[in-house]
């Protein structure tokens, strides 16, 4: 595309803070933002380095920002510090050390546990004994696959206390998925657990690893938590029981003091090319942004009780299930299962139960929330709630003001924070006590972000021109590389706009006449399913993968819970059936390559795809197909008009 983005917004609703609210905030006035905002980007260097200073260092840093080599940025280069030093050990000397630092529940009705600050270093400190055990040292890479209970945050800690670079790998995916992950990254260990609840069920995750393992060799080790008392295999000499581990391991372990750029971990995320990218996030510049969002962000208190409903399989869940409030001295909620198990209003119950004061989830949910009915947040005490928090993908505006009035009882303000993996902290969102909200837009930029939307030329385009999504300076929290890939990370991040030097987001943006960002969505071909992206390519892969089919193109289109629902486009293979449950069983299939998260929604059998000259696949025009509207725009580089014709007339 060229950078323009029809602009089709016309939302005129605008909510300023509450008065309450402001009067207690951390930043409680729009002069103060702005004052801070402006001495971030103007001094970036006296801004960050002040705020690293409200943190733990062992040594202080010689340099706050090295761009000299753009773009491979360093920060806080000389400093020796520890984020899990900084999550625990720093409360420990004060009251906070009988703090509650997790409050968990289990999916089964009824289980729940309670770590404090203290509880919780012991715990991790034993178990950052059982890595180094298992010969596990520092820059060593650790796959976890859990579900979410507290052993994954203590695996995760135990990582970082000793060096060791944790990938956490989201429970849904499936063996193939692991071993590409354990692949690219040289693992040696995989913390896993026999299973976890997701709607009643048990899902099998330590067989899932078993499969894998036939083909990783790697990895040495895999240490397992019990957590469904179901029979599990268990190699000898390769699988450990976590509470056996745990039994022997001793309670003492010091933090080891890392450089500022000691690699903290990797996460997959899908590129448009299929292999997915592994983002790398270093030590000191990711605890010094996800601290400070969380801090005012979030605006929080001692005394909040506050939940991130994120799997830690996916970034939001590093950055604010664990390290951010963590660092801050937080109690976290930590829920294991599903929203809607046993009953829909599970959610709810949990606020309720806990007086829940912030909370943080995703439009999908939301979304999710409004279909299932209003009777479920009605039979609930919410009156706890005083901040609420969106994330992921563009939260429409129905969905908006639903949350708002049914969830926040109109009295709490909403931040719609834009971020990504790579970015590793919030960048785009409203500061709460202070910024006035329009439903639907991410508002303004955190500090330190310096955003602007450009057509393909980097020129700026005016209010109310959609283009491309830039980052102008380099962040203390941004991504250093994709793992293994420098040039993949310069050529998808950093060439559109290199002569600027600025970061490409992959997102389209827009800001109204106010100067209001609003996300437009992906430029690219990515999907966003439940506010997760996955490639195209990566389902396209799998679909042809299954011995029935010769090629198939996969888009996004509207769907009215997932917000982007799967279309697979597919081409069976001579002598195939399209019927006898062949759609079914390439969902099937796709759900054991990928997981179930890829499943298509849509499966149209076809005997051609639209293609250009060169052989590249026209998705836009399938996704006008499966969106059921007419095709506008350029259609002179499709191949043959007849294959868009003969796709229409088949859906009729
Ligand atoms: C992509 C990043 C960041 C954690 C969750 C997803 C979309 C994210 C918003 C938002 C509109 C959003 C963007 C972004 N996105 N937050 N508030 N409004 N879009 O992380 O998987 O790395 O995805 O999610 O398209 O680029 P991710």
């Amino acid at each position: 595309m060229s950078g323009n983005i029809e602009s089709v917004l016309n939302e005129t609703r605008t909510f300023p803070p509450n008065e309450a609210f402001t009067k207690q905030a951390a930043i409680s006035s729009w002069a103060q933002y702005e004052s801070m905002y402006k001495e971030s980007i103007q001094d970036p260097e006296k801004f960050w380095g002040d705020v690293a200073g409200q943190l733990h260092w062992f040594k202080k840093w010689d340099r706050v920002r090295n761009w000299d080599n753009p773009p491979f940025a360093k920060w806080f280069e000389g400093g020796k510090t520890n984020l899990a030093y900084n999550c625990l050990d720093k409360h420990l000397n004060t009251w906070r050390r009988n703090k509650a630092a997790i409050i968990w529940e289990g999916e089964p009705v009824g289980e729940r546990r309670t770590l404090t600050y203290l509880e919780l270093h012991r715990q991790v400190c034993k178990f950052a004994n059982v890595l180094k055990s298992r010969g596990i040292q520092s820059g060593d890479s650790v796959a976890i696959y859990m579900p979410m209970v507290p052993e994954l945050t203590i695996a995760m800690l135990a990582c970082a206390r000793i060096g060791a670079v944790h990938s956490i790998i989201f429970g849904g995916f499936s063996a193939p998925a692991l071993v590409d992950r354990i692949h690219d990254a040289s693992t040696k260990m995989v913390i896993t657990a026999d299973g976890g609840y997701r709607r009643g069920a048990v899902v099998r995750l330590k067989d899932t690893v078993d499969e894998a393992l036939k083909n990783c060799p790697t990895v040495k080790s895999c240490v397992v938590v019990k957590r469904c008392n179901i029979d599990v295999g268990m190699t000898e000499g390769r699988d450990f029981w976590y509470a056996d581990q745990m039994h022997k391991a001793h309670a003492h372990c010091p933090a080891v003091e890392l450089d500022s750029e000691h690699p903290l971990f990797v996460l997959y995320t899908s590129g448009s090319t299929g292999k997915p990218k592994g983002i790398l996030h270093t030590t000191g510049g990711y605890m010094v942004g996800t601290y400070l969002t969380t801090k005012y962000v979030f605006d929080i208190k001692e005394d909040d009780t506050y939940w991130c409903t994120a799997d830690i399989g996916w970034v939001t869940g590093h950055s604010y299930v664990t390290y951010g409030p963590l660092n801050t001295g937080a109690t976290v909620l930590m829920y294991e299962g599903a929203p809607n198990f046993p009953e829909s209003d599970r959610f709810w119950k949990i606020i309720e139960r806990y007086k829940v004061s912030i909370f943080y989830t995703a439009p999908t949910a939301i979304r999710a929330f409004m279909k299932w009915g209003d009777e479920h947040p009605k039979k609930h005490d919410l009156s706890s709630l005083r901040l609420l928090g969106s994330v992921g993908e563009p939260i429409n505006p129905e969905a908006w003001m639903w949350y708002h009035e049914m969830i926040g009882g109109k009295r709490c303000p909403i931040v719609d924070t834009w971020w990504q993996t790579e970015t590793g902290s919030i960048m785009i969102t409203p500061i709460p006590g202070v910024t006035p909200t329009k439903p639907g837009s991410a508002t303004f930029p955190f500090f330190g972000v310096e955003p602007a939307i450009v057509n393909d030329k980097g020129e700026e385009l005016a209010n109310g021109q959609g283009g491309f999504l830039v980052i102008k300076q380099p962040w203390p929290s941004m991504l250093r590389t994709l793992f293994g890939a420098d040039d993949r990370y310069k050529e998808v991040y950093w060439e559109r706009f290199a002569k600027q030097g600025w970061y490409l987001a992959g997102d389209g943006a827009v800001r109204d006449k106010d100067g209001y960002i609003w996300i437009l969505g992906r430029i690219d071909d990515v999907l966003n399913v439940s506010g997760h992206r996955l490639s195209t390519m990566e389902v396209e892969s799998a679909l042809v993968a299954h011995a029935a089919v010769v090629e198939s193109a996969v888009v996004g289109f509207k769907h009215e819970v997932k917000g982007e629902g799967i279309a697979a486009f597919v081409i069976l293979g001579k002598g195939q059936d399209k019927g006898h449950g062949t759609a079914e069983a390439l969902k099937l299939h796709v759900r054991n390559m990928i997981g179930a998260i890829a499943v298509p929604d849509q499966i149209h059998f076809t005997d051609a795809l639209p293609k250009t000259r060169s052989g590249k696949i026209m998705r836009r025009l399938l996704r006008d197909v499966a969106n059921g509207v007419d095709t506008k725009g350029d259609m002179t580089t499709l191949e043959d008009l007849t294959v868009l014709a003969k796709l229409r007339s088949d859906e009729e």
